[in-house]
């Protein structure tokens, strides 16, 4: 009989990496279980998830659009990376490029996304980071939250995984909002939806909705 191994997951990010911090911390606690971070991939040399993941010992690489000529060529150059690490989760971490398309189909329902808002509010195009968080207080949300939900060829419209709400306080600016939305959904329900997953309890069902068994 063969045993399978933990799941390999390779984490994309894009910036500071907090949340993949939070992933970090969850495994090394065994919040996440039967999972190794097989790799960290950047589309930006700078960020400082790079390091964090370094400093972890994690194999961390940067695979920039800039360097390729073509949106294709970016994409077959990171889906070789991905395979190469026989990859069986994507989590984007704050990682602000849209996934190629030959990545999406090669992995459908192997990749998940962090959005900073409850879906489908303030989500698409042009709502990321802090502009995510600008658009709910201009609109005077009362509450907001966070977002995991499998990503497939339209921005932020994969099934949803896991939602948590936060509530919008009086004076919040876009910062203490995305920070607070951070501490209390965040850096919650990424690792939890990684863990569920690789615990096999996840499951998408014919309307394309998350089924999350007990
Ligand atoms: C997080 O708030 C994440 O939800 C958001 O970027 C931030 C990255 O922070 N992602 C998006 O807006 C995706 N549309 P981090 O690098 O500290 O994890």
């Amino acid at each position: 009989m063969t045993e399978k191994g933990p799941m390999r997951v390779a984490v994309l990010v894009s910036g500071g990496g907090t949340n993949l911090q939070a992933i970090l911390d969850a495994v090394d606690q065994g919040r996440i279980r039967n999972t190794e971070i097989a790799a960290v991939i950047s589309n930006n040399k700078d960020a400082y998830a790079l390091e964090r993941a370094r400093r972890h010992g994690i194999y961390a690489v940067t695979i920039a659009p800039s360097g390729y000529e073509s949106r294709a060529s970016y994409g077959a150059a990171l889906k070789e990376e991905i395979d190469r690490l026989h990859t069986d989760l994507i989590v984007l971490a704050g990682f602000l490029v849209q996934v190629p398309k030959e990545i999406v189909e090669a992995y459908s329902n192997r990749i998940i996304n962090i959005h900073p808002a409850l879906i489908p509010s303030f989500s698409g195009k042009g709502y990321y980071g802090l502009h995510v968080h600008e658009a709910a207080l201009k609109r005077g949300v009362k509450v907001s939250g966070a977002t995991v939900h499998f990503v497939d060829a339209n921005l932020d419209e994969g099934p949803i995984i896991l939602q948590q709400s936060v509530a919008v306080e009086e004076g919040d600016t876009p910062e203490t909002l995305q920070r607070r939305i951070m501490e209390q959904a965040e850096w919650k329900i990424l690792p939890k939806a990684i863990d569920l997953i690789a615990a096999g309890r996840v499951s998408v069902d014919g309307r394309n909705h998350v089924i999350i068994r007990e």
